[in-house]
């Protein structure tokens, strides 16, 4: 039995998370950690809301709310759509929790032992008509390296340089447009990545099998221009980790907090403790410290692809720099964007579909089955009212949807509802024996390689073979003269059903759980091989006929869609 401790990027607290968000990390990441239980993994999925930083303070303004009420409301509602989409989380953490201010406080501390932060006196952008100190994403300007217009003060979204706000040209506030900027005195602590450049090279060039995304990526703010950049970590804003040295005071650093994205993937770690918690105290160690049992464990990330540097250079930097026997990053998994017909999606300006409109139009597994089949892996993708009424009726409606129908009414027709006996495998069936041994072998490779889009073309064709196989087999045909012969079709009917119910589970959890219901079957181990697995279920077991397990998307639908989501939330 392998251990698998599976993260996906946590997403912002202000705001719920369009759909581009959801297929970018966590609908991957949940779909990897399914698969890892079924395969009788032991799996810990952990994921968060990332509660700190200027958008959360924000956001709160906005709503009206003290901004701790605001996040833990916030918290709820996504988690209350985590659920609705069936992510399969062991526990879905929160950055702003006790734990959190511990570790990052704690690792705060251990960096400055190993003399790894430098005080800084900063020129640091305040604008006189908010009030306040502009930091990161509150500044909007033209990207250095690229000349991106719309370049936040952090990161420029169009070509993933990290920024430092005073980096952008042409500044202006995001909050008001102001241009009335000015530039005072404040100090803060820098994380001194450089002095980890040649540990981080290292590192990274002992992950071969990264993608070829996410190590470019990496080695690009490596070894281009000037090489990797010391990161500020502190920030002057109320709402955050009080900047501290482990327990003890930071003098100079009163009133000052640690950037979002110095203790956001700490919350990474912290969560396990949180989960250990909401446990009565399970070990969360034996998960994160390699001297404590981790060194067996195979950690995952997934995130979207400006995430990358975060993942590869400044959350390592912080973990190398401790000096401690943390866990690093075994696979890390980036995504490119899904556009959202013709555009971007855009939390900001509401553009495109949010979680909680979809789950309002279609159950979870609608949009699971559609945004995984067709996620941005190799290159970003689209997402249009067409494609994903393509997808849905005819993967999920006609060829999936169809099957288990025509199985289960025939089978009822014919033989009533329980599996009929009679019959020998003939050639049909070593045929279709075949063919799935060979599929189930290569979606199971692609699953474990998490190759999101072939893993969706392979479960496809298994469900395309079992509506092939009824085809010709033909039972309805059949049966007017070799009953016996239509009993052990419809038999290898109904078992494919059973199989199509454990190798969906990871894409179609709810489906999977109505198939299973449907057969009177609980949960099942992932097939060995196809032979047996198309004699799970022996003559006589009982079974129901389902309701029609996906409603086609009309074009009426479809246009009314369109519409209702052309402009903006
Ligand atoms: O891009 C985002 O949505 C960030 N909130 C991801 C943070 S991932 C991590 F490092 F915690
Ligand atoms: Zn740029």
């Amino acid at each position: 039995m392998q251990r698998h401790l599976i993260t996906s990027a946590i997403p912002y607290i202000n705001g719920i998370k369009h759909l581009g968000n959801l297929v970018g990390s966590q609908l991957p990441a949940d779909l990897y950690a399914r698969f890892q239980r079924a395969r009788g993994n032991e799996v810990l999925f952990l994921c968060a809301t990332d509660e700190h930083g200027t958008p959360a303070e924000l956001a709160a303004a906005k709503a009206g709310k003290p901004v701790a009420e605001y996040c833990a409301e916030m918290h709820a509602v996504q988690a209350d759509l985590a659920r609705g989409f069936r992510l399969s989380f062991d526990h879905f953490g929160r950055s702003s929790s006790p734990q959190n201010h511990a570790l990052t406080q704690h690792f705060a501390g251990r960096l400055a032992e190993a003399d790894l932060i430098r005080e800084v006196s900063e020129r640091q952008v305040y604008s006189h008509a908010d009030g306040r100190f502009l930091p990161d994403r509150y500044i909007e300007g033209t990207c250095p390296n690229c000349g991106y217009d719309r370049a936040r003060g952090d990161q420029c979204e169009n070509c993933t340089k990290q920024l430092d706000p005073t980096d952008l040209i042409d500044p202006r506030s995001a909050i008001s447009g102001s241009t009335d900027l000015e530039v005072r005195e404040t100090k803060h602590l820098y994380l001194r990545q450089s002095a980890l450049k040649d540990d981080l090279d290292a590192w990274i060039d002992t992950k071969t099998d990264w993608p070829v995304l996410t190590t470019s990526i990496a080695k690009k703010w490596l070894h281009d221009g000037d090489g990797l950049q010391d990161r500020g970590i502190t920030r002057d804003l109320d709402w955050g980790i009080p900047v501290r040295r482990g327990d003890a005071d930071w003098p100079g650093m009163e009133g000052k907090v640690f950037y979002v994205w110095f203790d956001a993937p700490i919350e990474y770690i912290a969560c396990a403790g949180e989960w250990a918690d909401a446990q009565g105290g399970a070990d969360w160690e034996r998960w994160w410290r390699t001297d404590k049992g981790a060194d067996d464990v195979r950690y995952t990330q997934f995130m979207g692809k400006d995430n990358v540097p975060f993942h590869t250079l400044s959350f390592p930097a912080t973990i190398l720099g401790s000096g401690e026997p943390w866990k690093m990053v075994d696979h890390l998994k980036s995504f490119n964007y899904l556009n959202y017909d013709g555009g971007q999606f855009s939390t900001s300006q509401g553009r495109g579909v949010f979680m909680d409109q979809a789950l309002e139009l279609l159950p979870a597994d609608y949009w699971r089955w559609w945004l995984l089949s067709n996620c941005p892996e190799t290159s970003d993708s689209e997402f249009t009212w067409t494609l994903f009424q393509q997808g849905v009726n005819k993967d999920l409606a006609d060829v999936l949807g169809n099957f288990v129908s025509r199985v289960t009414k025939f089978c009822r027709s014919k033989f009533g509802e329980t599996v009929p006996s009679g019959g020998e495998f003939g050639a049909a069936e070593t045929a279709l024996i075949a063919e799935l041994d060979t599929r189930i072998a290569a979606y199971t490779k692609h699953m474990d390689n998490m190759d999101v889009r072939k893993s969706a073309q392979e479960l496809r064709a298994i469900w395309v073979a079992g509506n092939e196989y009824l085809q010709t087999a033909a039972p309805w045909s059949t049966i007017k003269e070799n009953e016996a012969q239509a009993a052990m079709q419809i038999r290898v009917g109904l078992n494919l059903i059973a199989l199509y119910a454990t190798l969906s589970a990871p894409f179609l959890p709810d489906t999977a759980e109505t198939l299973r219901e449907t057969l009177n079957i609980s949960e099942t181990s992932w097939p060995e091989n196809a032979s047996d697995a198309l004699q799970s279920l022996d003559a006589g077991h009982a079974f129901a006929v389902p309701d029609n397990l996906f409603d086609k998307i009309t074009d009426e639908a479809r246009a009314a869609w369109e519409v209702q989501f052309a402009g903006s939330r």
